[in-house]
């Protein structure tokens, strides 16, 4: 059936938009799809930007979502926090499952192209880093692949001097009345945290009796989550990695697959997991 406004289509949809903002104006999918430029001319190389690319959008909302939770669990609002942590959650969940689609690139395609990315590393992901940061798996090392470039070197520095959001997670059990070290309550947040005996032992007490601290047990439960899926993530990254390159060194410089499994020991909120042995 055709239109009789040749403006619409048979349905009512606007076809002409002329002056008029439309899905590509709204979403700027001009830049976004020039964006992925292969310096290789290699036909998987798109496949390979593509996924960074992808990874990093969705890097960019769990950070906004983050911030915005941690924001909350300072101020003590839980319910928005709790929102925008399982949304965290989802998120990861989506990338776990992307490395599927990155793990179709044999070592023979990858190594057509590896040359093209020159010392360009995932190592130097500022929105990564960023992320570890806000979670607390703070080290002022990771400042330096960032040091030509002030715009990101400063909020990046930031992050790493602030509270992160397990930080802001004790202070909260403190100001519900457990009995928290001053240490973990006041420090140099650009340290990483360490295991506290009196935060393990404030979150043994919320699970004991989970009826008189609902809230606060389920901001456990939700910190865990995001732990369990940022684990997740570091083990599909390193085992794709190693069906991918094998145990060659990185183009960071890292000794590679060695590097990532090494990461996969660190813990971020220690003593959530420790509690667990207490109940
Ligand atoms: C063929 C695919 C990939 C290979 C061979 C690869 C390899 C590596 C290696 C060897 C490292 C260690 C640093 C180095 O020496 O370069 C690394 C780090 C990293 N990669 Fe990948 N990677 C791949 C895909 C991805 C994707 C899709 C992402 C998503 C953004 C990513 C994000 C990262 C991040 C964030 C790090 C830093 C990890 C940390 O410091 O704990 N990588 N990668």
């Amino acid at each position: 059936m055709t239109s009789p406004d040749p403006a619409r289509s048979a349905d009512g949809a606007r076809l002409d938009f002329a002056g008029e903002m439309s899905y590509g104006d709204y979403l700027q999918l001009d830049r976004v799809l020039e964006a992925q430029r292969p310096r290789s001319g290699d036909h998987n190389e798109l496949l390979f930007i593509i996924q960074h690319q992808a990874s990093e959008l969705w890097m960019k909302l769990a950070l906004h979502e983050l911030a915005a939770a941690r924001a909350h669990v300072r101020s003590g609002t839980l319910a928005p926090a709790f929102k925008m942590l399982a949304r965290v959650g989802r998120i990861f969940a989506q990338l776990n499952q992307s490395w599927d689609v990155l793990a179709t690139l044999t070592p023979a395609e990858y190594s057509a192209f590896r040359a093209a990315l020159g010392s360009s590393s995932g190592f130097q992901s500022y929105q990564y880093r960023s992320i570890e940061f806000m979670l607390g798996a703070k080290k002022a090392l990771m400042l330096e692949p960032h040091r030509h470039r002030e715009d990101l070197l400063r909020p990046l520095e930031r992050l790493l001097n602030e509270p992160s959001l397990y930080d802001e997670s004790i202070r909260l059990l403190a100001r519900r009345g457990f009995a928290i070290a001053p240490a973990a309550l006041e420090r140099d947040w650009s340290r990483p945290h360490e295991f506290d005996a009196s935060v393990c032992e404030a979150w043994a007490a919320v699970y004991r009796d989970t009826a008189a601290h609902w809230d606060l047990y389920e901001l456990a439960e939700k910190l865990v989550d995001i732990e369990d899926a940022f684990r997740q993530w570091r083990f599909r990254h390193a085992t794709t990695v190693e069906r991918i390159i094998g145990w060659k060194r990185g183009t960071g410089g890292t000794s590679g697959v060695g590097y990532l499994k090494s990461m996969l020991d660190h813990v971020l909120f220690p003593e959530l997991w420790r509690a667990r042995t207490a109940l």
